[in-house]
């Protein structure tokens, strides 16, 4: 007898790791995003127009690899501040930014976006990357992010498009997936002005291969 997992419930449980890494499968998953998801967070740093001195956040950052690709553009006056609900990604993260040297410049903290841990009016960006699936009252985390921002500050959400999402054969559960005319409504509707959207299709997730463009959209818009 084997305690192998079958494929479905294999597929069910990387859904739940997207949603909050743990353990030492969520720490995988969490490797395996850092090279599937580079492109798309890179683009949606770029879009963040993040200069020195600036105080940024980030929404769901997962294991951290990627976050020096922002703070180095923000240093060396500048600040990151991080959310994740996982407290293992936050200590995760926090372990590889301070081997790197990175300490006294950011804050990471185990939270949800719907209370994060900044005053009204302080921050100039706040980005997103696959983290937008979970939100399931989106409005509660718009809210919150436009408390945070200054006048005029950036919001950058990058999602994968919703015809490669729904084709993927992960579980998911606590998953929201929506239309690209549905994330420009509920923008709309919390204040914030799009500013530019981006397209484009990237490599497909690892070994999973489905039969639809890995299409990715990156939304820029501004607190108005
Ligand atoms: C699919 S992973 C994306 C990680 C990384 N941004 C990437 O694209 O590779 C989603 C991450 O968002 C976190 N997360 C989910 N809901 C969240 C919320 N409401 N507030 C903060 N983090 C959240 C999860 O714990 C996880 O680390």
């Amino acid at each position: 007898m084997t305690n192998k997992p079958n494929k479905t419930e294999l597929f069910k449980a990387v859904g739940a790791h997207l949603r909050e890494p743990k353990g030492e499968m969520g720490h995988n998953v969490a490797a395996k995003m850092n090279q599937t998801n580079r492109a798309m967070t890179e683009v949606a740093y770029d879009k963040l127009n993040p200069r020195p001195g600036f105080k940024m956040l980030e929404i769901g950052f997962g294991n951290g690899r990627l976050l020096p690709y922002l703070l180095d553009r923000v240093l060396p006056e500048g600040k990151l501040l991080g959310v994740d609900i996982s407290r293992d990604m936050v200590l995760e993260a926090d372990t590889f930014l301070q081997k790197a040297g990175y300490g006294g410049n950011y804050h990471l903290s185990q939270s949800s976006s719907t209370a994060l841990p900044a005053k009204d009016g302080e921050l100039d960006g706040v980005v997103a990357v696959n983290a937008v699936y979970f939100w399931q009252e989106p409005s509660q985390h718009l809210c919150e992010i436009s408390r945070i921002l200054k006048p005029e500050g950036r919001l950058v959400i990058s999602v994968r498009g919703i015809a490669y999402m729904t084709a993927l054969p992960f579980g998911k559960e606590g998953f929201v997936l929506r239309e690209d005319q549905e994330y420009r409504d509920m923008l709309d509707q919390s204040g914030f002005e799009i500013m530019g959207e981006y397209k484009f299709v990237d490599e497909q997730l690892g070994e999973i291969k489905v039969d639809k463009p890995a299409e990715v959209i990156v939304f820029s818009a501004r607190k108005q």
